[in-house]
């Protein structure tokens, strides 16, 4: 492990370059224009994992993006530790608010990141935290101290919802053989306070439009005569939370796993300090669903955000206008045993029922997925575990997170594979929003801490 240690210390100003030029590629999913570049970015990857010693690499063609194989089997006998990622950014708007380019990285300062954070889309997730693996593996494999199997799976369409990667899942379960699934696409609570998800939240999203008058009309002439779409999608929206911030979809909770009075305790203790939170966000006071802690809401309580909402006029000044059509794009966070195409159901009948007469509404639901926990009494937990609590001289603590990364329910699922999520970002880095960043202090732990993971796991299955 020393000379895992020494390797990592001698190239760490080259493994910052090779992030920097990685992140220069604008591998935007969502965005068809930006096709040729994801598609850079794919083989840029897989050159990579070539040259630092991974075999049978292939760029994987799906209907979609292609995802990034390759491995290292060094005995069959030893155990296998199959790496995901995703090399898809979010898109960068709004790019008016960024101090730098998105896709011109730059290591600044920060209050956070006294010793640097670089600066770009896709700097935390997840290249930063993708590429922290290739760079451990490579320094495993050059100090000649890979203690196991390890296969790779990079895939680039999970900020679009993934859905190719279930397919090849499906056709590809030989070739995915492995112990366990180890994913860095997470955070820890603070650098000072290392921490292990051991919760991910699902996800239900849908589209929503009203529908009034066939055309935009004079709100003089209509104005109180008809359905103001706008009027009525806001009423429809704001209907969907009581006075306590209750979801109001009939059956919403009904399937909820509600934790114990024990497991609320010991979630409290994690070091939440409410005056920084609030200040972080220039906010003056938190807000919520009464009954729970802004820890509880925000990871094991299910949620209804509208992420975007637009119709009638925006432009400079004042036009009166009655708009035909309103819209709105919800997403609902779920956590265990929600079931996603249940709850986009309850949505649909439920939005159905409200809509008042005089308008019509669609629901067009969009990507889901399912919650997952990971129990904290397993070899791999345990490893991690160990290998945090070396690295940051800390043991870390257990921290379920309110965002989703659904292939993880698929992989158990699928394969019957349990994921370690060690994640190294901080919910500060302003992942999906402009300034996205990841710290230098993170990107390096994450490199130090990879390959003590894979130490420990390999020993801790030896005996
Ligand atoms: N890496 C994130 C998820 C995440 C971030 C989980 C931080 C926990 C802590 C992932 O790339 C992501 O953005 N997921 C989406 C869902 C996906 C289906 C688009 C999300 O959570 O909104
Ligand atoms: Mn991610
Ligand atoms: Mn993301």
């Amino acid at each position: 492990m020393k000379a895992t240690q020494a390797y990592i210390q001698a190239n760490k100003e080259r493994f910052l370059e090779e992030l920097i030029d990685l992140l220069r590629i604008p591998s935007v999913s969502a965005d068809p224009s930006f096709a040729g570049d994801v598609r850079k970015t794919a083989e840029v990857l897989a050159e990579g994992l070539k040259h630092v010693g991974a075999e049978n690499v292939e760029i994987c063609e799906t209907a979609g993006y292609p995802i990034v194989y390759g491995d290292k089997i060094i005995d069959p006998s030893l155990p296998t530790v199959l790496v995901y990622g995703h090399y898809d950014v979010q898109p960068a708007d709004p790019i008016e608010l960024w101090t730098s380019p998105a896709f011109e990285p730059v290591v600044k300062k920060t209050e956070i990141h006294p010793e640097g954070a670089v600066f770009a889309r896709g700097a935390c997730d997840d290249k930063g935290q993708m590429f922290m693996h290739v760079k451990a593996f490579e320094s495993m494999v050059k100090s000649d101290a890979l203690p196991c199997n390890v296969k790779f799976m990079i895939e680039g369409e999970e900020e679009v919802g993934s859905e190719n990667l279930g397919i090849f899942v499906k056709n590809n379960h030989e070739r995915l053989e492995a112990d366990i699934i180890l994913v860095s696409d997470t955070g820890i609570f603070a650098n000072d306070v290392p921490s292990i998800t051991t919760g991910l939240r699902g996800l239900s999203y849908v589209e929503v439009e009203v529908t009034g008058p066939n055309r935009d009309l004079h709100s003089g002439l209509y104005g109180g005569c008809v359905a103001n779409p706008i009027n009525i999608l806001s009423k429809m929206i704001a209907s969907l939370h009581d006075e306590n911030n209750k979801i109001t979809i009939p059956g919403f909770y009904d399937k909820v796993v509600e934790l114990s009075d024990a497991e609320r305790v010991e979630m409290a203790k994690a070091p939440f300090k409410k005056e920084g939170y609030l200040k972080a966000l220039d906010i003056d006071e938190v807000y919520g669903e009464a009954g729970y802690s802004t820890m509880e809401r925000g990871s094991i309580r299910p949620t209804l955000d509208v992420n975007g909402i637009w119709g009638g006029y925006i432009g400079e000044g004042a036009k009166t206008v009655i708009a035909s059509q309103a819209f709105a794009k919800i997403s609902m966070r779920l956590v265990p045993d929600q079931d996603p195409e249940e709850i986009t159901q309850l949505f649909y009948d439920h939005f159905m029922s409200i809509a008042p007469v005089g308008t019509r509404v669609k629901v067009t639901p969009h990507h889901g997925g399912e919650a997952a926990v990971t129990p904290i009494d397993s070899v791999g937990y345990k490893a991690a575990s160990m290998a945090y609590e070396k690295t940051f001289g800390k043991k870390p603590i257990p921290v379920r997170s309110g965002g989703s990364i659904p292939i993880v329910a698929m992989f158990e699922k699928e394969l019957g594979l349990k994921t370690i999520l060690m994640g190294f970002g901080l919910d500060s880095d302003a992942i999906h929003s402009p300034n996205e960043h990841y710290g230098l202090f993170n990107f390096y732990k994450g490199i130090e801490t990879i390959p003590y993971f894979f130490h420990y796991y390999s020993e801790l299955l030896k005996s």
